[in-house]
């Protein structure tokens, strides 16, 4: 007789394959972020353009001395449609990591699958996780399970220190939050100050995409992917 009891696939490593690598929380949410982060990216970049150059204090305006010229053409015209956008992505970027976070503390899923181990944190780990040998060398099947040393750090920094910080910094520059809570911008040293941290912060998110994508890329695209989407590794 067919045997219709579907068997768990068992991995040598004792790893059941067809379990659920990632909640469907946690890839909608993953996936409104990265929507609503590419929303801010492009927005961010066509208000930059008004006036291309960082300052620091209360005040910056043409003519003023600046930390930083970037190497932009200065361009007024993408201003209006430019902040209506980095207004929506923005609140959706907040309401969903709010969403992702509490729910991440709640079910204790950053403290199971985010914090390392006392035994991992080591500078040879991450020495090793870095080398050639291992950065092009696809996943064993145990790898797409867990995240490891260089993942759990660069998720820690991107959600709880650089995701919080441009929050914070965009939060200081609106004028009618700042009117209620003028210690927002105080805190970071006048509206400009608040600008450049902005800027900075949002540049190290836009570092991390560029190195995530790269190492799913590299330590298994398709399974990887494939958790993301559907929530299981295995086709
Ligand atoms: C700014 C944009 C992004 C941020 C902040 C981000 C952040 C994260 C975080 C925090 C996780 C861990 C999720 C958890 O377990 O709670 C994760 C996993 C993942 N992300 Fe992203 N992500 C971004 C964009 C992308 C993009 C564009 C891709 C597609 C190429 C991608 C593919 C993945 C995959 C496949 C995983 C699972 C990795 C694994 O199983 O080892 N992410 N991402």
């Amino acid at each position: 007789m067919a045997d219709c009891v579907a068997r768990p696939a068992v991995s040598p490593q004792g790893i059941d394959t067809t379990d659920r690598r990632h909640s469907a929380l946690i890839r909608i949410t993953h996936w409104i972020n990265t929507a609503s982060f590419l929303m801010l990216l492009v927005s961010g970049v066509a208000i930059l353009l008004a006036q291309p150059a960082l300052f620091w204090g209360e005040t910056g305006f043409f003519g003023d001395p600046s930390l930083i010229n970037l190497p932009l053409g200065q361009n007024e015209a993408q201003t209006s449609w430019g902040r209506s956008l980095h207004f929506l992505g923005g609140w959706i970027w907040i309401i969903n990591g709010g969403i992702y976070i509490l729910s991440g503390l709640v079910t204790r899923h950053f403290q199971k699958d985010f914090l390392p181990e006392r035994n991992q944190i080591a500078l040879t780990t991450v020495r090793e996780i870095l080398s050639n040998q291992s950065l092009f060398r696809k996943s064993s099947i145990e790898e797409f399970y867990t995240y490891n040393l260089v993942q759990r750090l660069a998720y820690l920094t991107a959600a709880f220190l650089l995701a919080p910080l441009t929050i914070a910094s965009g939060l200081a520059m609106s004028p009618g939050l700042v009117a209620v809570m003028p210690g927002l911008v105080e805190a970071f040293g006048g509206y400009q100050s608040a600008h450049t941290v902005h800027f900075f912060a949002m540049g190290l998110l836009v570092v991390f995409f560029v190195v995530h994508v790269a190492m799913v890329t590299l330590r298994g695209f398709l399974p990887r992917m494939r958790g993301m989407v559907s929530g299981r590794i295995a086709s």
